[in-house]
């Protein structure tokens, strides 16, 4: 899959370095689990469930993207299946050079749209901690709309936990009225 800048593809088990380097920035990390994901975890559980993912749900997972005029990884894109057989929900982890160009709204418009068209959902979704305003930043831009604020517990709280998670979503009908546009 290709837009103007980004090409993303499946990950393989030769990218570990990769996504290791990725969530090894507790920047990247900070509303998520707030510290590096250990390489072992990397390893054993996170690459492993992506690769999972292509075999169950063909069509959906996580997706390298790499920048198409050097190839450089800059990070992922997700389509990720939820409860609701006919929704979808996208996220995006970008390294942190890639930020400030435009990268996540570029790619997660590319992902909404290949859902749409190939996938044929009815409702894309995504969530965050109410305090991570670039991802919400992100999910605006890409034509998603809040749909709700609520509290989660956690035995070990993010700092902004208090501020409450977040969801945004589009559906069918909105998406092909602003596509036609
Ligand atoms: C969330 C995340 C992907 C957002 O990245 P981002 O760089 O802020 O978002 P975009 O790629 O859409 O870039 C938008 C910025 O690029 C700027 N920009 C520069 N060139 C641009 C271009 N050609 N086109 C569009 N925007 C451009 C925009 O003005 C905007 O700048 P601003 O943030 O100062 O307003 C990134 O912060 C991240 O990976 N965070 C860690 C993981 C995370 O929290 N994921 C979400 C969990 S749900």
């Amino acid at each position: 899959m290709e837009s103007e800048r980004l090409r993303l593809r499946q990950f393989t088990v030769d990218d570990l370095e990769l996504l290791v380097e990725l969530d090894s920035d507790p920047e990247v990390m900070r509303f998520l689990t707030g510290q590096p994901t250990p390489r072992s975890e990397v390893e054993d559980v996170v690459l492993p469930r992506m690769l999972k993912v292509y075999d169950e749900h063909p069509g959906l997972g996580t997706f390298a993207a790499e920048e198409k005029t050097s190839g450089a990884f800059v990070g992922w894109f997700g389509l990720q299946p939820t409860a609701d057989p006919t929704a979808v929900d996208v996220g995006y982890r970008l390294s942190r050079t890639a930020w400030g160009k435009g990268y996540a709204t570029e790619g997660t418009r590319m992902l909404i749209d290949y859902a749409f068209t190939e996938l044929k959902v009815d409702r894309v979704i995504a969530d965050t901690m109410a305090v991570n305003h670039r991802s919400r930043a992100v999910m605006r831009r890409s034509g998603l709309r809040f749909v709700r604020l609520w509290h989660e517990h956690f035995d070990d709280p993010l700092p902004g936990t208090e501020f409450g998670e977040v969801e945004y979503a589009v559906d069918r009908r909105t998406w092909e009225t602003r596509s036609r546009a």
